[in-house]
């Protein structure tokens, strides 16, 4: 199989139709890039788990259209969702609800619950519109690998598995939607994402973070795998250790390795003469550039040799437990 790059207007009635024939697409949303099928059709999204080496124990996220009548999919339990809704969906919020079986049961592994989101990217809008049903999709990336930002980081991982991927160019975003369980009388982050915790409170009242610790019974199974690691060694360091990464940096120098510091621009004249990947200034440009930056490493460096920021407040909660994952 050889997989065509297209662009969404191009592309759309060749995707609705690979989908609604039980293919898989790769396809653009604002946070990172999905593998999308139809999730009422269980061959479909079994297709999705092979192509990936997925654990089957892990469900997916359905994505549907901004019209679409969620009532159909699952049982809103509480009235501050309604609010949570329409303040951030569209938008990079993922909502673990009641499912009402209409999404199968192999893309929500055998729970009771689905996560439900609506992207804000209006090339995906366009394909969901098109299909008008549910498309279940993770992101786009073989398992425990980085997540793509682009088109091209999607034909990397899965050229010749799939037959098409709708390339909506970079994605704003950068990191995976918040997942929100929304079953409880309060809001759980299972995965912090760009929706930060202070964002829920300020629109539902209150808002927990789900603590995932050796022996718990796991809510959301995709936070218990090691996740989003690029293809070479990495390491990481707090922002108060610039001399110890400084001085890894000149070891692997000296072993005639190719080691990159991957930092903010707030430190980045400490490894002033020193290979570089930039993540920029604020959360929102870190966010941004995080994966784009890990996949660029992992082409140029034997080592990429990350930093860490200082805090884990806001959007900097979800970026450090990526960056833990990928390179701690
Ligand atoms: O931004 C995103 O969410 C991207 C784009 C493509 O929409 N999708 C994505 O999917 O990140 P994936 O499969 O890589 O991650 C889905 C996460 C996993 O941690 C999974 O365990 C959790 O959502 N999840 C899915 N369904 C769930 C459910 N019913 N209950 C709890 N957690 C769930
Ligand atoms: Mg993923």
């Amino acid at each position: 199989m050889t997989t065509e790059i297209l662009s969404v207007d191009d592309g759309l009635i060749k995707a609705k139709d690979i989908i609604l024939s039980g293919g898989i697409i790769g396809m653009p949303t604002e946070t990172v890039y999905g593998l999308a099928a139809d999730g009422r059709n269980p061959q479909a999204v079994k297709k999705i788990f092979e192509v990936k080496g997925r654990p089957s124990d892990n469900p997916l996220i359905a994505h549907v259209h901004k019209d679409y009548d969620i009532n159909k999919l699952v049982t809103v339990a509480h009235g501050y969702v309604y609010d949570l809704i329409a303040a951030y969906m569209p938008g990079p919020l993922t909502l673990v609800m009641d499912s009402k079986g209409v999404v199968c049961k192999e893309a929500v592994a055998g729970g009771d619950t689905l996560a439900l989101r609506m992207p804000s990217h209006e090339g995906c809008q366009k394909l969901l519109k098109a299909v008008n049903v549910p498309l279940v999709a993770p992101s786009a990336n073989l398992s425990k690998h980085t997540s793509p930002v682009s088109a091209e980081h999607v034909f990397n991982d899965l050229n010749g598995k799939i037959p098409l991927i709708l390339d909506g160019g970079r994605c704003a975003g950068g990191i995976e939607s918040t997942v929100l369980d929304v079953t409880g009388k309060i809001p759980r982050i299972l995965r912090a994402g760009l929706i930060t915790k202070e964002m829920v409170e300020k629109v539902a009242g209150a808002c927990e973070i789900a603590e995932h610790k050796e022996g718990d019974r796991v809510k959301s199974p995709g936070v218990k795998y090691r996740h989003y690691r690029p293809k070479c060694d990495t390491a990481l360091f707090g922002i108060d250790e610039t001399d110890k990464a400084a001085l890894l940096y000149d070891a692997e120098l000296k072993k005639g390795r190719t080691p990159y510091i991957m930092c903010s621009d707030a430190v980045a004249e400490k490894f002033k003469g020193k290979n570089l990947l930039l993540l920029g200034k604020s959360g929102e440009e870190v966010a941004f550039n995080l994966y784009d930056k890990l996949l660029e490493g992992e082409k140029k460096a034997d080592i990429i040799i990350a930093v860490s920021f200082g805090r884990e407040d806001g959007v900097y909660l979800g970026i450090m437990n990526r960056l833990k994952k990928s390179c701690g």
